[in-house]
């Protein structure tokens, strides 16, 4: 008897093309063999579309932290995305999003297109907010593998002062969505709610798993804030303190998510060290065509525009940063990284000296700046 878990494992290989199954197993190999150089290329693969948005979340980096991408807020250009194809065909996973909203990128649907067209399955992060019939007739059509709705709240009010945002026209959005999968017989997109936890929203929770059954919600990702630092108004919104509290709200909501067939997910709230493959397996691309391993954007390797994928991939820097994870001397932006570390040092006031060097690292000149944010 095939467990729901391997059920759901199979079907997503189902989805994957023959050369990025080839290539995620070659990739695995070279990473068991030591290498630093790599004959595979990366597995996945996150796009940056645009550093432009519709709202302003309180939380979001990239108006507290980062606020230069603000004011030089861009749109990836056509040329630059086509330099990412010799990857797309390859690439096990494609993630189109980054600090900004991918939807108000004007060819977004055409990069979603390409995507699919080399095979790899793509997901994207989303506020919904821009999610038209037209635009979810054409990503239905275009057979999109997941959307990832970040919905941090179960109520208008708690939307409101969380994102700032009209959160009747999200669920209706999210109905129409409904509505044009079950006429086309298809169950995919498969939508996911992500939520930042915070003090706001906690007692939202299970409030949430009922806006997931009427809505169909394959599954629930709940994350906790990273309260960037000198951000006063997040550090008071952190868990960090009450974590029994959290996990008993958390359980509940589980069961009853357990009970309608619908996932759940949490780190909690308790130190866990992540043993991650960054510089092996991602390749992180900003909206400038500036290079990553590392969807968190704390380097910069290189820039697409001025020079070959495969010259980046196995570049100095990446490969010194793989000869560091093989010995365990990780450089201090990745031991403290708060997705490995699950922390609250580096979820509260992290460390974030690397951002104002990664910020004059990218190309903002490359990008097209037609559009205001
Ligand atoms: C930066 S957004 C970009 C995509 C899209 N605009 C959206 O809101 O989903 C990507 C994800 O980062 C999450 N995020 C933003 N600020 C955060 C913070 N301070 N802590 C944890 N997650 C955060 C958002 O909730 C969202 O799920
Ligand atoms: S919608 Fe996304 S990118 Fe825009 S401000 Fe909110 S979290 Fe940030």
């Amino acid at each position: 008897m095939i467990s729901f878990r391997d059920r759901l494992i199979l079907k997503s290989i189902t989805r994957c093309s023959v050369p990025s199954l080839i290539n995620s197993g070659i990739n695995k190999f070279e990473r068991k063999l030591g290498r630093t150089y790599l004959f595979s290329n990366p597995d996945l693969v996150h796009i940056e579309p645009t550093t432009h948005c519709n709202l302003s979340c309180t939380m979001c980096g990239r108006r507290s932290a980062w606020n230069k991408l603000i004011k030089n807020a861009s749109h990836m250009t056509k040329e630059t995305f086509l330099k990412l194809i010799p990857f797309l065909k390859t690439s096990r996973q494609v993630f189109l999003h980054g600090w900004g909203e991918p939807l108000l990128h004007p060819h977004f649907l055409w990069m979603v297109r390409i995507c699919k067209k080399y095979g790899s399955i793509v997901d994207f992060h989303t506020n919904g907010l821009l999610l038209t019939k037209d635009n979810c007739e054409e990503l239905v059509a275009a057979a999109l593998d997941g959307i990832t709705i970040s919905i941090d709240a179960a109520t208008s009010d708690t939307y409101k002062a969380i994102r700032g945002g009209d959160f009747k026209q999200l669920l209706w959005n999210l109905e129409q969505l409904s509505q044009i999968k079950t006429r086309e017989k298809k169950n995919y997109p498969r939508v996911k709610f992500k939520y930042t936890l915070m003090k706001q929203n906690l007692d939202e929770l299970a409030l949430l798993v009922d806006l997931a059954i009427q809505y169909r919600i394959h599954k629930i990702e709940i994350n906790n804030l990273v309260a960037w630092p000198n951000q006063s108004h997040l550090q008071k919104q952190s868990l960090f303190d009450q974590c029994s509290h959290v996990m008993d709200i958390y359980s509940q909501a589980l069961n009853k998510a357990n009970q309608y067939g619908i996932l759940m997910n949490y780190s909690g709230l308790k130190p866990n060290i992540i043993k991650n493959h960054c510089p092996f397996n991602n390749f992180t691309v900003l909206c400038d065509g500036s290079v990553g391993p590392c969807g968190a954007q704390k380097f910069i390797l290189g820039n697409v525009n001025t020079t070959s994928l495969r010259d980046i991939w196995n570049n100095q820097e990446y490969r010194k940063l793989r000869k560091q994870f093989y010995t365990s001397q990780l450089p201090h932006r990745c031991d403290r990284c708060y997705v490995r570390t699950n922390t609250e040092k580096d979820y509260v006031n992290p460390d974030m000296s690397y951002v104002q060097e990664t910020l004059e690292l990218r190309r903002w000149d490359m990008c097209d700046k037609n559009k205001p944010s």
